[in-house]
C-alpha cells in the first residue's frame, strides 16, 4: 500500500476501491465506506454493471444514489466498471480492494472471490472489514423483496433509496398509506 503518484484519476495517497453491485446501496455499505475512510486517503465505491445479475436498478441509477448520498464527502469517488475488478483497479492505481463481511455464510464467496483477484493480478490485495452489529443482517438482495411486499426498509438505507424502491414497485396506494410512507 505504498503511496502514489497521481494517476488516471488524479489521486493521492492510499486508495481504496470498494466494489459491488450497490443493487441498492444500504446502510450497511455506507458503515463499510465510512470505516475505510478512516484508513484510506481516498475509497472509490465501484459499482459493477454485472447485467447478468439482472439489477433492480440500473447503473446510472444505482451511480445517482451513491453519488446523491457522498456528495458532501470529498474523500469518496463514486464510478462504475465493466468487466474485471482488477483491471479497473489497476485503471485507478489502487492497491487494495475492500470487502464487508456479514457472517461465516459471506466468507466462502469472499475467499473465492478475493483468491481469484489475486491469481488474476498478485497486486491486488482485498481487505476484510467485519458489517457492524447494526447492519449484518442486511443486503440489497432482503432490502428489495422486504419494499417489494410492502415492508418498511427505512433506517436501513437512505432516504432517497426508499423512495427509488418506493417508485420502482410501484406499491398500490392503500398498501403505501399502511406502511405510512404517503405521509
Ligand atoms: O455486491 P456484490 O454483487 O457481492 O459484488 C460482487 C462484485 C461486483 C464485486 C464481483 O461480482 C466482481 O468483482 N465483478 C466484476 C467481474 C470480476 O472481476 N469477476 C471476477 C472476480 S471473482
Amino acid at each position: 500500500m505504498a503511496k502514489r503518484k497521481k494517476g488516471e484519476n488524479e489521486t493521492v495517497g492510499k486508495v481504496a476501491i470498494y466494489p459491488g453491485s450497490f443493487d441498492p446501496i444500504t446502510y450497511g455499505h455506507i458503515d463499510i465506506v465510512e470505516r475505510a475512510l478512516e484508513i484510506f486517503d481516498k475509497v472509490i465505491v465501484a459499482i459493477a454493471e454485472n447485467e447478468e445479475k439482472r439489477p433492480l436498478f440500473s447503473v446510472e441509477e444505482r451511480v445517482q444514489m451513491v453519488r446523491a448520498f457522498f456528495k458532501d464527502a470529498p474523500k469518496v469517488m463514486v464510478d462504475s466498471f465493466k468487466g474485471l475488478l482488477v483491471d479497473y483497479v489497476a485503471k485507478t492505481n489502487a492497491v487494495v480492494i475492500v470487502r464487508g463481511l456479514r457472517a461465516t455464510s459471506d466468507f466462502e464467496y469472499e475467499f473465492h472471490m478475493a483468491s481469484m483477484n489475486r491469481s488474476l493480478n498478485t497486486h491486488v490485495d482485498t481487505l476484510f472489514m467485519m458489517t457492524s452489529k447494526d447492519y449484518f443482517f442486511v443486503s440489497s438482495r432482503t432490502i428489495k423483496e422486504v419494499a417489494r411486499l410492502g415492508g418498511a426498509v427505512e433506517g436501513l438505507v437512505p432516504d432517497l433509496v426508499v423512495r427509488r424502491l418506493k417508485e420502482k414497485f410501484k406499491l398500490p396506494v392503500t398498501k403505501r398509506k399502511q406502511m405510512g410512507w404517503d405521509d
